[in-house]
């Protein structure tokens, strides 16, 4: 099936109580793996690319690996997501591309650092919807903003979400997903120790999701930072400081509470890493690149498969027929008409 919209996928996944992996990649080895635990475990799945993988993969190289992932795999629902848009145009340039849902990240402005007024983040996210529900493209948005810096973006500053804010923004912009800030970071250093429900405010997003039932709920810095992961990392030449993650058990509480959508990416680059610095220390002597990007997308396969269980969307992927971008673009013409 040709790419689909996120919105689907996770209108999907409310009805079903589950909740959806979306998976960072920059190269052929991390959608290769994807693709292959979504097909292990008949999940549908969202495929994200930040701006950085974007300029990476110069767009092109991204976009054929996607469509040869869609012509290899059809039986498996895949949507193609826009991470951290950091401003219009570069949503805008994503949808023109090809891509099936967008992230408007309009709670920090252009620079992806400044914290930015209300009133900023809802111009931004208003511009984007209205462009991409023209085109029955789906659309992320962000109240409040979350810890941690990763390759420079980030404020560094966190601000949780404000559920009036949350409500306000949801109503004004018509977004179809929103990342919420309750107590997670990015990168592989989220927590100085194990978290507790002190950390990671539960409670707020349960409040959220009560007052925002029709809205799906985002989970952004969403790796648990295995520890397993981590010591393979460090044995092998690696030098990771202690870092703890977000504990499944956590992610699966606040699926219960609304969570559709689950952002992961430090936890694959774990992997990877894990299993090339393997075969670096183990094999010396060897220098063909499949030597060691082989293990490694093995070992992102796995690491995947399970996060597709834990999150529930294994099994699913055969639930329902894709809708096209128009039938999407007219059902969202019908609703801003019965309004
Ligand atoms: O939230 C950020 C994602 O982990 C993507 O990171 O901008 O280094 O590609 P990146
Ligand atoms: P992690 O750094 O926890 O993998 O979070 C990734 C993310 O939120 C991408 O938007
Ligand atoms: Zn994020």
């Amino acid at each position: 099936m040709p790419l689909v919209s996120m919105r689907q996928l996770l209108d999907e996944a409310a009805l079903g109580g589950y909740g959806v992996g979306a998976f960072n990649v920059n190269n052929m080895e991390q959608i290769q793996a994807i693709m292959e635990a979504a097909r292990e475990t008949a999940s549908p799945v969202i495929i994200q690319a930040s701006r950085g993988a974007r300029s990476y993969t110069n767009d092109r190289f991204l976009w054929h690996l996607m469509q040869a992932a869609v012509e290899l795999y059809p039986e498996i629902p895949v949507a193609l997501h826009l991470d951290h848009g950091n401003e219009p145009a570069t949503c805008i340039s994503a949808i023109d591309l090809g891509f099936t849902s967008v992230m408007m990240d309009g709670s920090l402005e252009a620079d992806g650092k400044t914290p930015a007024s209300f009133e900023y983040n809802v111009a931004v996210t208003k511009e984007v919807v209205a462009y991409a529900h023209a085109r029955g493209v789906t659309v992320e948005g962000e109240i409040g903003t979350l810890g941690g810096i990763e390759d420079g973006h980030g404020s560094g500053e966190v601000h949780l979400t404000d559920p009036d804010e949350g409500v306000e923004f949801v109503h004004q912009t018509g977004v179809d997903a929103l990342a919420v800030a309750f107590g997670t970071s990015h990168g592989a250093y989220k927590f100085a120790q194990e978290p507790t429900g002190e950390v990671l405010k539960m409670d707020l997003i349960e409040e959220i999701h009560r007052r925002l039932p029709d809205t799906h709920l985002v989970m952004h810095g969403s790796s648990s930072v295995p520890p397993e992961l981590v010591a393979q990392v460090n044995q092998y030449g690696g030098a990771l400081k202690p870092a703890w993650g977000v504990p499944v058990k956590e992610i699966q509480l606040g699926i219960q509470n609304g969570v559709r959508k689950i952002n992961v990416d430090t936890d694959s680059r774990l992997a990877v890493t894990g299993a090339i610095r393997k075969v670096f220390a183990e094999s010396p002597e060897k220098f063909d690149p499949r030597d060691y990007l082989k293990p490694a997308r093995t070992a992102m396969q796995e690491l995947i498969a399970h996060r597709m269980r834990d999150f529930g969307q294994a099994g699913h992927a055969g639930d329902y027929e894709a809708l096209s971008l128009e039938e999407m673009r007219e059902g969202y013409a019908a609703a801003a008409a019965a309004v």
